[in-house]
């Protein structure tokens, strides 16, 4: 089968000399239309960069992506501007919708962007609209909507181009766990149902359970996790057992890195890490 997404050797690095940081390092990997692939990997793993490199929104220095056996790499930004707007849907954490448009709205913008589209998703929107349970507040402006539903607006907006291939990041990072349940079985379905490709970066168990595949990011590298994929430590401020791959705030104190059950133990940390530090 051929697959959708299609990555060989893939390499960014941010900045030079001593405060170089290299970012993604040599990544390969393929999704196939129907796959359901995770990207996890602790804070600062390159999770971010790579799905910006696979979806054209950023460059790579090295490697090559190729879409439906386009390589994304070597065209110009205006042949990459629409190849990403017809195969590509984006959903990120932050939902980014504009805040002067409604529900309806928002959800159409990308249509804009591909040339004589606009008429045809007009039409597609109402289902889509109707499949996500938006459809009673399709007037209404991201300012009066719930974080589930934000985020719901924001798959639609990725879907209603129609891609074959779907980049999430931390699709679920800002929903309860029922609306973020929900918002993981809309992608779900939107991989097996509709045969597309969805790589998701997340943290979340929920996502864990329904992906087809887990790639394991360390340092800016795929690392083969088969096993055990965890690393527990101690988080120095409270003593709970962290999962060092999952865990959402890290801190570096004298080259070593440490892991915390939460904000509130990251910040006693940062404020007095001498105090928490263990003394070799
Ligand atoms: N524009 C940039 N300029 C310089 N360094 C960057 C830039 N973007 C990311 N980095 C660095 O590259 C590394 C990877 O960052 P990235 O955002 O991809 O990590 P991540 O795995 O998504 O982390 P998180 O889980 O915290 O979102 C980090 O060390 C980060 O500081
Ligand atoms: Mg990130």
């Amino acid at each position: 089968m051929t697959p959708i997404l299609s990555a060989t050797n893939l390499s960014k690095t941010f900045g030079s000399g001593d405060s170089a940081v290299h970012a993604v390092t040599d990544v390969s990997l393929q999704v196939q239309p129907g796959e359901l692939i995770l990207i996890k990997g602790p804070s600062g793993s390159g999770k971010t960069t790579l799905l910006s490199i696979l979806g054209g929104l950023m460059r790579a220095d090295t490697g090559v992506v190729s879409l439906a056996g386009q390589e994304l790499t070597a065209l110009g930004e205006g042949a990459l501007a629409e190849l990403r707007a017809r195969k590509i849907g984006f959903v990120f954490q932050a939902y980014n919708l504009l805040g002067a448009l409604n529900v309806e709205e928002n959800i159409l913008f990308p249509a804009r962007l591909i040339p004589g589209h606009y008429a045809k998703a007009r039409q597609q929107a109402a289902p889509l609209i109707e499949r996500l349970g938006l459809t009673h507040r399709r007037k209404a402006r991201p300012h009066q909507l719930s974080g589930g539903e934000k985020q719901r607006v924001a798959v639609a907006r990725a879907l209603i181009n129609d891609p074959p291939l779907i980049l999430a990041d931390e699709p679920t990072g800002n929903l309860d766990s029922e609306r973020g349940s929900e918002v993981a079985m809309l992608l779900h379905d939107i991989a097996r149902k509709d045969n597309r490709a969805v790589v998701i970066v997340t943290h979340d168990q929920r996502i864990e359970d329904i992906a087809d595949r887990i790639l394991w990011l360390e340092d800016g590298r795929i690392r083969d996790r088969k096993q055990e994929p965890h690393e527990w430590t101690r988080d120095p401020v409270c003593g709970m057992r962290v999962d060092r791959w999952v865990a959402r705030n890290v801190a570096d104190y004298e080259d070593v890195a440490y892991a915390f059950c939460s904000a509130d133990c990251h910040e006693r940390f940062v404020a007095d890490p001498a105090r928490f530090a263990p003394t070799s």
